[in-house]
């Protein structure tokens, strides 16, 4: 049935190594299935400007990058990707689903670097507006099982360990405490996943999520 409302949009985040991005394209997969038109991207970066914008920021050379540049530079990619992208999908009514978005500038620039929450929040008016996720998968995991996976995904693939992934255990662990008081803080948006589980069972998790939110989203 044709559906004439705007898109959802559906976030994924978590810490380092917590696998959300292999559950991206699967998730997308399982929507298609269900005749949903969706389009995937990911934060910092989904269009020519951001991905330039990711690049200084996840550069390894620069590792001296002062806190406040770093949160400037994440709204900064994120105004372009919601202007050129986000919106103009989520107004065709086509769902959205973001590898990470402004919750994860809370967690790593708020929780972990330490900036203050409000001015964050500034910053989220001014580029958002209203525009909030609809839906945001939660993918928790151990800190250290996590780096642990990095590690070991940089030995498989020969990648390189970007400049966020050199941070320390203690950044990781106030990043993950982060994101669970933004959870409990917006219970009915966030579904917290167990990420220390096999693949299977968490995409049989987000499944169970995506079939409440493809019900709400055809009654509206
Ligand atoms: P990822 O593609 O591996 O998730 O890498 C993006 C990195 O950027 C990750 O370490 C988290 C970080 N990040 C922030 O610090 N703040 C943000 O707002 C976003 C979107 C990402």
């Amino acid at each position: 049935m044709a559906h004439t409302a705007r898109g959802c949009f559906i976030t994924l985040e978590g810490g380092e190594g917590a696998g959300k991005t292999t559950h991206v394209q699967s998730t997308a997969d399982y929507l298609r299935q269900q005749g949903i038109d969706v389009i995937t991207t990911r934060e910092p970066g989904g269009t020519a400007v951001s991905e330039a914008i990711r690049a200084v920021l996840l550069n390894p050379d620069l590792p001296d990058m002062h806190a406040d540049t770093e949160l400037l530079l994440m709204f900064a990619a994120r105004n372009e990707h919601l202007q050129r992208k986000i919106i103009p999908a989520l107004e065709q009514g086509q769902w959205v689903i973001c590898d990470r978005f402004t919750d994860a500038t809370y967690a790593y620039q708020g929780y972990g670097r330490g900036l203050l929450l409000e001015r964050i929040a500034e910053l989220e008016r001014w580029v958002q507006g209203e525009l909030r996720p609809d839906c945001t998968l939660l993918f928790d995991l151990d800190v250290e099982i996590g780096m642990q996976r990095v590690r070991q995904r940089s030995v498989d693939q020969a990648v390189g360990i970007d400049r966020f992934e050199r941070e320390q255990a203690a950044f990781f662990n106030k990043i993950r405490e982060g994101y669970l008081m933004r959870a409990q803080a917006s219970a009915g948006r966030f579904h917290k996943l167990d990420a220390a589980q096999p693949v299977e069972k968490v995409r049989q998790a987000i499944i169970e999520v995506l079939d409440t939110v493809l019900q709400q989203w055809r009654q509206a």
